[in-house]
């Protein structure tokens, strides 16, 4: 999802995955498959969106990839619960989800402070935020040669997100920070989750492997 320039898409493709690179806009789609044309590959294509993707989207696959803070552009809830639940239906019984975003959670609580402002973005592009509040995070984007961008993006709370997905019925979240375990590294600039779908049955109080484990652990 989210295939954007289709970055992401090429390194899975050369990293020996079968990839299908789905995005809501066909001029992008014909930038990535420019792209991975460019490196000797020919990606598979499919224009979706996320919000009724199963209309054009029949297969079930292993991993829904939503990378590059792609989630954040869905501004009701609405939307994005009914992405969610679609991202759910396409994958396997046993696939996962991995969806990345923006810490707003320190831009909304304790300002903004980028210790990694490489992420996404290389080493010439700057990326501040000009206004935030809960319903709307605008950021300014500036370029080597001075020029500006602005792109206006839903900030999604940590558990917010991961609340949503439980409740469309992924099974169990992992998020982390910045690639580390969550916990391990303070105040990080991205989350990716690893949303898993597989049904575990509850066999009891105890039980260590299941349902009720993951969501103990879990909690925001
Ligand atoms: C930030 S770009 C993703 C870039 C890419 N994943 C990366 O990390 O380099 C977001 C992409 O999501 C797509 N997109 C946004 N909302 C969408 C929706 N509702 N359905 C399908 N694609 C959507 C946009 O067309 C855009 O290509």
């Amino acid at each position: 999802m989210a295939t954007g320039t289709g970055f992401h898409s090429v390194r899975l493709v050369e990293a020996g995955f079968e990839v299908c690179s789905v995005d809501g806009s066909a001029e992008m789609l014909a930038r990535a498959f420019e792209n991975g044309r460019q490196r000797g590959h020919v990606l598979r294509t499919i224009q979706a969106d996320w919000r009724w993707l199963n209309r054009d989207v029949h297969a079930s696959y292993d991993a829904v990839i939503c990378l590059g803070n792609s989630f954040t552009h869905l501004f009701s809830e609405n939307d994005r619960r009914k992405a969610l639940a679609e991202f759910y239906a396409t994958l396997k019984h046993d696939g996962c989800l991995i969806l990345d975003q923006r810490n707003y959670d320190a831009i909304l609580d304790g300002g903004y402070s980028s210790r990694h402002k490489y992420y996404y973005c290389g080493r010439q592009v700057s990326a501040e935020p000009e206004h935030v509040d809960e319903g709307l995070a605008r950021f300014r984007y500036t370029f080597p040669d001075k020029s500006t961008y602005h792109l206006n993006m839903f900030p999604l709370r940590k558990a917010y997100t991961r609340r949503l997905m439980r409740e469309v019925g992924f099974q169990k979240i992992s998020t982390y920070a910045d690639f580390e375990e969550d916990g391990a590294c303070q105040d990080p600039d991205f989350f990716v989750h690893v949303a898993e779908k597989c049904y575990r049955q509850e066999t009891g109080p105890d039980d260590d492997a299941g349902v009720v484990h993951g969501r103990r652990r879990e909690d925001a």
